[in-house]
């Protein structure tokens, strides 16, 4: 099967955290649209999944990076630089959701919620922003959090990390559009993702339990990682050529939900 979507065959994009979960199903959609796929992430299983779409003649290449060190990222792009000479669109999609609130999140637990989250993003588009510029047009994508938005106690430094990229998105989007370098945001809603089903079942929860919060979703049904990698492509596509600074919450309506 091939998607197509306005310029984005043949360029290259960077995925981070597209090992699992939501990054896995945003890969697929750009390779799906003819796309070049640099996974960058922690997790090697990235190198199994680069592997299943080479066989089947897709450009996918999985690189080891920790996107909370400078170091790291540096590394990653010597070798995608050598690999492919350019990239086209940068998704930041690379993130953790550990729980806690003001009197538990220590000060580990906030550097490093703060450190992929919202430092990793930042590190990734000063490293990546330089060859979009040479190229004069490029494609930022942040994936944020309908948490940037809530007050919801035990989520204290995830939220602030997901505030800090709708801030990060807009000033970027701002600064590079002399560039023709367009930067935006996009909240998943709720997605069953790996690490999301991780969380529950630490707090001893699975989906049956979950259903009462599922059925409240306006839309009636939980967002698939499909669901949020559409919308990363299509904003990454030249049909949005005019939209830069924004955010975009693929929610199923959760956000203008009345309170349960
Ligand atoms: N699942 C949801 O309901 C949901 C809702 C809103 C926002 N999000 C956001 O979507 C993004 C993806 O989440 P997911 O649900 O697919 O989670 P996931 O845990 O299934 O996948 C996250 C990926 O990021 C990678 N990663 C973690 N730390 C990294 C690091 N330091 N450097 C590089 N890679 C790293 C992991 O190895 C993993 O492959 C995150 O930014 C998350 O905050 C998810």
């Amino acid at each position: 099967m091939s998607i197509h979507y306005p310029g984005l065959r043949d360029r290259t994009v960077i995925v981070t955290g597209g090992s699992r979960g939501i990054g896995a199903a945003i890969v697929e959609q750009f390779v799906l649209g003819g796309a070049n796929v640099a996974i960058a992430d922690v997790d090697a299983q990235g190198e199994k999944l680069a592997e299943r779409w080479r066989v089947e003649g897709h450009d996918v290449r999985f690189y080891r990076c920790d996107v909370s060190s400078g170091e790291s990222i540096r590394k990653l792009m010597e070798a995608v630089e050598q690999d492919y000479a350019s990239v086209d669109v940068l998704v930041n999609n690379a993130g953790i959701f550990p729980r806690g609130d003001l009197q538990s999140t220590d000060e580990a637990l906030w550097d490093r919620v703060i450190g992929i989250n919202l430092k990793g993003v930042y590190l990734m588009c000063q490293a990546v922003s330089p060859l979009m510029i040479r190229q004069e047009k490029g494609v930022i994508i942040n994936i944020g959090s309908m948490h940037s938005a809530k007050g919801e106690d035990n989520t204290m430094a995830y939220a602030v990390s997901k505030g800090g990229l709708i801030t990060l998105t807009r000033n970027l989007a701002h600064a590079l559009s002399k560039h023709r370098i367009r930067v935006n945001c996009v909240h998943p809603g709720w997605v069953a993702s790996e690490g999301e089903v991780a969380r529950w079942e630490s707090m001893g929860s699975d989906m049956d339990k979950m259903q009462p919060a599922i059925q409240a979703i306006p839309l009636g049904r939980m967002q698939t990682g499909t669901d949020i990698a559409h919308t990363v492509v299509f904003l990454s596509s030249d049909f949005a050529d005019q939209i830069t600074g924004q955010m975009l919450a693929v929610d199923g309506g959760g956000s203008i939900r009345k309170p349960l």
